[in-house]
């Protein structure tokens, strides 16, 4: 089966997972990501890599981190960026996504940038694109349901190579609610890609998808036992607006079982990155003598997340 993210030359088209992301795809976007850096320092922020170009964000679920970064990551490319207020969009009249998507096109569109609460919704407007014709406008995948949320796995990739330079000889834990997490998924899969040394997944029963185990992963339920020795914390929401029902019986408990605070990030080696996709929790899976503390990279995350955001979109131009 054709990958659907590259086109027929084998080059990156849209980004829709990390799933199917060849290995030289994913790191050539990283370095790019590293040259883009020093962009942010500059006293004019700009380069003219998508001048006269329209950027779509079309966010039909809340963001800030993802939605704000994909922007300044476009207006430092030069791009045109038309943010689409969805809450007052002809969605509410009725309008299908793909209506919308034919009317944007009809106005220019060069990109999409897609976050939808539907798994599967950016891949159905990159299919749909390549049905009328119209594979040269790019779709970004900033996060589908629980399925995946790419550009947070690259930013994440990104800032663990930044600290620790080399994935072969790392443990990685992802902690916390990793049923319902697009980025568990996204980081899984990109560090299975890099061929990470061991990745584990930490987390109650109830919170783990049944076939974690094929997913290469290490499963652990104690926090103590899966954070024992590693180089990397990946700490992660309750995603409450996921969850059909109760599968926790209390925040309060869960912290007690699943918190993250300095006495359990000690059983990780001493010099260990703690990272979190935001938004964070408090007091519910981070203490924030940790979250706030010298081993927390999570404001650096959302840093590299605008260079590694400028680096998807330029390659997805042709740059
Ligand atoms: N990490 C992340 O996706 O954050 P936002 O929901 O604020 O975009």
């Amino acid at each position: 089966m054709l990958n659907p993210q590259l086109n027929a030359n084998g080059k990156l088209n849209h980004l829709l997972s990390t799933e199917s992301l060849p290995r030289e795809v994913m790191t050539h976007i990283l370095d790019t990501a590293s040259s883009f850096l020093e962009v942010s320092d500059r006293d004019v922020k700009k380069v003219p890599l998508l001048r006269g170009k329209s950027v779509f964000n079309l966010f039909f679920e809340n963001s800030t981190r993802t939605r704000t970064t994909f922007e300044i990551a476009a207006k430092r490319l030069s791009a045109d960026v038309i943010n689409l207020d969805v809450g007052r969009s002809s969605t509410a009249k009725g309008e299908t996504l793909l209506d919308t998507i034919d009317n944007l096109v009809a106005m220019h569109a060069d990109m999409f940038v897609v976050r939808h609460a539907s798994s599967g919704a950016p891949h159905l407007i990159a299919e749909h694109l390549r049905r009328i014709g119209r594979e040269d406008v790019h779709v970004v995948n900033a996060g589908d349901g629980r399925h995946a949320h790419p550009t947070q796995g690259l930013l994440d990739m990104y800032t663990i190579r930044h600290f620790k330079r080399d994935f072969s000889g790392l443990k990685v834990a992802i902690v916390g609610d990793i049923l319902h997490s697009r980025v568990a998924r996204s980081d899984i899969f990109a560090l299975a890609t890099l061929e990470t040394g061991e990745v584990r997944a930490v987390g109650p029963q109830t919170l783990l998808p049944s076939a974690i185990g094929r997913m290469g992963v290490r499963v652990f339920n104690d926090l103590r036992e899966g954070i024992r020795d590693c180089d990397v914390v990946i700490m992660l929401r309750l995603q409450n607006e996921r969850m059909n029902g109760a599968l926790l019986p209390s925040a309060g408990e869960y912290f007690n079982c699943y918190g993250l605070t300095p006495e359990i990030l000690a059983l990780a080696r001493p010099d260990a990155i703690v990272m979190h996709p935001g938004p964070m929790n408090r007091g519910v899976e981070i203490d924030s003598l940790v979250a706030d503390g010298r081993q927390a990279v999570i404001l650096s995350q959302v840093t590299f997340g605008i260079a590694v955001r400028m680096a998807v979109m330029s390659i997805l131009a042709g740059n």
